[in-house]
């Protein structure tokens, strides 16, 4: 038998929290995934009170466990310091809510989402897939946007694989800073934090549904991120439930979605608007990457890919087109080797183009904000 998200909730009523509420009306369950019969989700609760809250997990996991058809149940805690969230327009338990996401209408994320302090507009750069230059991508408009005069974060939410050390040529570990807080790391003017500078290669892989959730949280909100004008976000590929929870997770204010002009690659980039107009969150353009080629040899151009399609793609789905970027032998060393185009050849084509894109989504930042939540920052020009 199929267990059901609906069947968990069922059985997760006889669960009660320290004050006696059935555990699903407390608004602190994060969604539900279901995947083969092996059950994951989280409860996040105030740090203050996580020990009155660990019986409440081992209830919920034994519980889940005897739901007819679950093979294994993986209920994690999370702690999140109070004094977090206060900026935020409702208190993070309304976004954790088991029926936030799918049917229903959600809030637009950014005012679910309790604010980052100091953080002012966090973007998502997605894909619908892997491979099609989504953490090239989000790694030259961060620097884009630095070159425009913002101070830039760089979060690296791929957590399965984490490619932004490599991209920005940072080593190291970073280090605490007063209790358990830890300090980003520095590339090219970034303020960047990734889960590979954490955990040793491999082994994110094996990191499942709420693990992945307590990661992304704990990089959003226990990094010393200072004041930030905009924090880049580079999402794991995909639009599937992984993906929408974790961009449930984040305040975002608009995501940016790359693609290539292939047609699959455009269904898949489809599948992303649609994924980000589930949650609210404004799609704030299409970026067209490996778009055509310019031979090196003889400077000739040809749309190997049928150049044009993600343009074309953006006005059908009524979206901003942010920029065509080349498929670049510059483009795929300097990004392979930690030397980001945009911060190693700063006056080439390329970097320019990169510019161009990150003045359309600061604009667009600018545009996209009146008649929601109050912006925190406003991203002068
Ligand atoms: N415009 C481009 N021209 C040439 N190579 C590119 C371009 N964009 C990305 N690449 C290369 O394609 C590969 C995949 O890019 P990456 O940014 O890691 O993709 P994703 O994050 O979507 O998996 C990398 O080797 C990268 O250097
Ligand atoms: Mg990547």
């Amino acid at each position: 038998m199929a267990v059901t998200k609906e069947a968990v909730l069922a059985g997760l009523a006889a669960v009660k929290s320290p004050e006696g509420a059935p555990l699903p009306s407390t608004g602190k369950l994060s969604d539900i995934i279901v995947s083969d019969g092996k059950v994951f989700f989280s409860i996040t609760v105030d740090a203050a009170v996580v020990q009155a809250w660990e019986p409440v997990r081992k209830a919920a996991e034994a519980t889940v466990r005897a739901v007819p058809g679950v093979a294994s149940a993986m209920v994690a805690l999370t702690g999140e310091r109070s004094g977090q969230g206060r900026g935020g327009a409702q208190p993070p338990q309304a976004a954790a809510s088991p029926h936030a996401g799918r049917g229903r209408p959600a809030a637009h994320a950014a005012e679910r989402q309790p604010a980052v302090p100091g953080v002012g507009a966090i973007i998502a750069v997605a894909s619908g897939k892997g491979g099609v230059g989504k953490s090239t991508t989000a790694v030259n408009l961060a620097l884009g946007l630095r070159d425009l005069g913002l101070t830039v974060g760089m979060l690296d939410a791929d957590i399965y694989g984490p490619s932004v050390p490599k991209l920005l040529a940072i080593r190291g570990k970073p280090e605490l800073h007063g209790g358990n807080r830890l300090k980003p790391m520095d590339g090219y003017g970034l303020k960047v934090m990734s889960i590979g500078f954490l955990v040793e290669e491999e082994t994110p892989m094996i990191w499942r549904g709420p693990m992945v959730i307590s990661a992304l949280t704990q990089m959003l909100r226990e990094v010393e991120w200072g004041t930030l004008d905009v924090m880049v976000v580079d999402m794991p590929p995909g639009t599937g439930d992984a993906q929408l929870t974790m961009a449930q997770q984040v305040p975002l204010r608009g995501a940016v979605i790359v693609s290539t002009p292939q047609d699959l690659a455009l269904i898949d980039a489809r599948r992303g608007i649609a994924m980000f107009n589930r949650v609210n969150v404004p799609v704030l353009g299409l970026v067209e990457n490996m778009s055509y080629f310019v031979c090196p040899k003889c400077g000739e151009r040809s749309d190997i890919f049928g150049h044009g399609g993600a343009q074309h793609e953006a006005e059908r789905q009524g979206v901003p087109f942010l920029g065509a970027v080349p498929l670049h032998m510059d483009i795929r060393e300097t990004s392979d080797a930690g030397r980001p185009v945009v911060a190693t050849e700063p006056d080439g084509p390329h970097a320019r183009i990169y510019r161009e894109i990150a003045a359309r989504v600061r604009d667009a930042l600018g545009a996209g904000t009146s008649g929601r939540a109050a912006p925190k920052i406003v991203i002068e020009a």
